[in-house]
C-alpha cells in the first residue's frame, strides 16, 4: 500500500462494494454480492485469479470437508466461526460444485477433492462472478486506501475507485511467491484494528542439534499420534532433510509454539506393557527386532539406538522395558523452528475476531469495512477446512453488501 492519494486525474468510478483480493474468499463474496444485485469490483495485484486454489490439494483442490465444525479451527475466539460456518455449509458448496458439473470424490477423513483439476473451481467462481456482473481488475498494485464521508476510495494502477463498502480478502502471507502478502494486516493497522500475531502454520518443523540425527531418516513415513499443546492428530509423519513433515506434523504445527516440544506416539495401537509381553512371548527377540516388526526398518533402528537397550529381551528388566514403551509412546522432539512462510499452507493469527461481527464480518468500529477468509484470525485444520472458511465467510459478508 503506498501513501499516494487515490485521486488520480480521472474521477473515481463508483461501486456498491469493492473486494480486495481475487482468491477463494474474495471471489465467493463478489459472486454472491453481484448476484444479489450489487455492483462489485474485485482488485488483485496478481495477473491470475485464485492462484492458491489452482495449486491446492496437489492440483485437485480439497475444496471442503464434510466434517466441518467450529472445533476444527484455530482462533483466539473458538466460537467466532460458528455463525458463518452454520449459514454456508459444505453441502452448500458441494451443491454449487455439482451445478457446475464438476466431478468430485471423497478421499479420506471427509476431504472432498475434484476428480479433474483445481482450475475447475477457479473457473466455477469466475463464472459465478460473471453471472453477477462482477468486474475483476487483475495485475495492478493497490497504491492507497482512504476512508471518508462514508466512502472507501482505492487507488490502484492508474485508476481510482470508490464504494461505501470495502471487503478485505487478501489472505495471509503464506507462499509469497504466489503473490501472498501481509497487506490485510497493514490495512487493519491503518484502521486501528487489532491483529493477532501471525505465524506460519500447516508447515514442516525443523530439527537441529542432537535431534538432527532424525534427519538421516529423510523419506521415512509412519503413522503416529503427534501432539502439541492440547491438540493431537493421528496421521502420517514424514522425516525430511530438515526435520519433520507429513499431515500429522502439519496439523500440530498450527498449535506448536517456539520452545515447546512435539510429543510423538510412534506406536499408537500398542498398550503400555507391550514390550514386557513381547519378552514373554519371544524372549530371544531384541528391542530392535520387535520395533522392526512394527515400524519402518530405518526408524526402528534409530529408535532402538536411542533407547540404548541391546541384547535379548529376556535379559532386560520389565521396568526398563516399561520405560522404553513409555518413551516410544511419548517421544519428545524439540523443533528449533518451522520452514516458514515459504512452505506454510496457511497463516494462523490475523485480524482479531474481537474487531469483527461474526454475522457479517464487518469491523465493529469501522462501518462498511469487512474482513474475510484467511486474513481473519480463523485458521482451519488441514483437509479442506480453510477453503470452507473462505467460502462461508465470503458468503456471510456478501449478505451484508
Ligand atoms: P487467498 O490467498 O486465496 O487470496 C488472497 C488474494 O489476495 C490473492 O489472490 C492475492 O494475490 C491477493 N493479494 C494479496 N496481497 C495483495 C495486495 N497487496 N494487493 C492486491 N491483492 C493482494 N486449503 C484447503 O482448504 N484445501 C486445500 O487443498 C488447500 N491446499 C493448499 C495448498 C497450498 C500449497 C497452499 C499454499 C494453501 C492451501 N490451502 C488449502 C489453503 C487455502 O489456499 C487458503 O486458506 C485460502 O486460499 C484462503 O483464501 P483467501 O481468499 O482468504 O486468500
Amino acid at each position: 500500500m503506498g501513501s499516494a492519494s487515490p485521486s488520480c486525474t480521472e474521477l473515481a468510478d463508483t461501486y456498491d462494494a469493492i473486494v480486495l483480493g481475487a482468491g477463494a474468499a474474495g471471489l465467493m463474496c463478489a459472486a454472491v454480492a453481484g448476484q444479489r444485485g450489487r455492483r462489485v469490483l474485485v482488485i488483485d495485484h496478481n495477473r491470475q485469479a485464485g492462484a492458491k486454489i489452482v495449486i491446492s490439494g496437489g492440483g485437485r483442490c480439497n475444496f471442503t470437508n464434510v466434517d466441518t465444525a467450529p472445533d476444527r479451527f484455530v482462533s483466539a475466539n473458538p466460537h467466532f466461526a460458528r455463525s458463518a460456518l452454520a449459514r454456508y455449509t459444505p453441502a452448500d458448496f458441494l451443491a454449487l460444485v455439482e451445478r457446475h458439473g464438476i466431478a468430485w470424490h471423497e478421499k479420506t477423513l471427509g476431504q472432498l477433492f475434484c476428480d479433474g483439476s483445481a482450475r475447475q473451481i477457479v473457473d466455477m467462481l469466475l463464472d459465478e462472478c460473471a453471472q453477477g456482473g462482477v468486474e475483476i481488475a487483475l495485475g495492478s498494485a493497490i497504491r492507497a486506501v482512504e476512508h471518508g464521508e462514508g466512502q472507501y476510495r482505492i487507488g490502484f494502477g492508474t485508476r481510482a475507485v470508490s464504494a461505501p463498502r470495502l471487503v478485505v480478502a487478501t489472505g495471509g502471507p503464506s507462499i509469497p511467491k504466489l503473490g501472498a502478502t501481509g497487506f490485510a494486516y497493514d490495512l487493519a493497522r491503518q484502521f486501528k484494528l487489532k491483529v493477532v500475531e501471525p505465524r506460519p502454520a500447516l508447515v514442516p518443523l525443523t530439527l537441529s542439534g542432537e535431534e538432527a540425527l532424525f534427519r538421516d531418516l529423510a523419506g521415512v513415513a509412519t503413522e503416529v499420534v503427534a501432539g502439541a499443546g492440547k491438540a493431537a492428530f493421528r496421521e502420517a509423519a514424514l522425516f525430511t532433510h530438515r526435520g519433520l513433515s507429513g499431515p500429522a506434523i502439519l496439523q500440530v504445527s498450527s498449535y506448536w509454539r517456539h520452545g515447546e516440544a512435539v510429543a510423538i506416539d510412534f506406536l499408537p495401537d500398542r498398550s503400555a506393557g507391550w514390550l514386557a509381553e513381547a519378552k514373554r512371548s519371544s524372549p530371544r527377540a531384541t528391542v530392535r527386532s520387535v520395533l522392526a516388526a512394527a515400524l519402518p526398518a530405518r526408524l526402528a533402528e534409530t529408535l532402538a539406538e536411542r533407547l540404548a537397550l541391546t541384547g535379548e529381551l529376556a535379559n532386560l528388566s520389565d521396568a526398563k522395558l516399561a520405560e522404553a514403551g513409555r518413551r516410544l509412546s511419548d517421544w519428545r522432539l524439540r523443533p528449533n523452528g518451522t520452514e516458514g512462510y515459504a512452505k506454510a499452507e496457511v497463516t494462523v493469527g490475523g485480524v482479531s475476531t474481537a474487531e469483527l461481527s461474526s454475522q457479517t464480518l464487518e469491523a465493529r468500529r469501522v462501518p462498511g469495512l469487512h474482513v474475510i477468509g484467511e486474513a481473519v484470525d480463523v485458521t482451519g485444520w488441514l483437509g479442506g477446512y480453510n477453503f470452507q472458511w473462505a467460502w462461508a465467510s465470503g458468503w456471510a459478508a456478501a449478505q451484508a453488501l
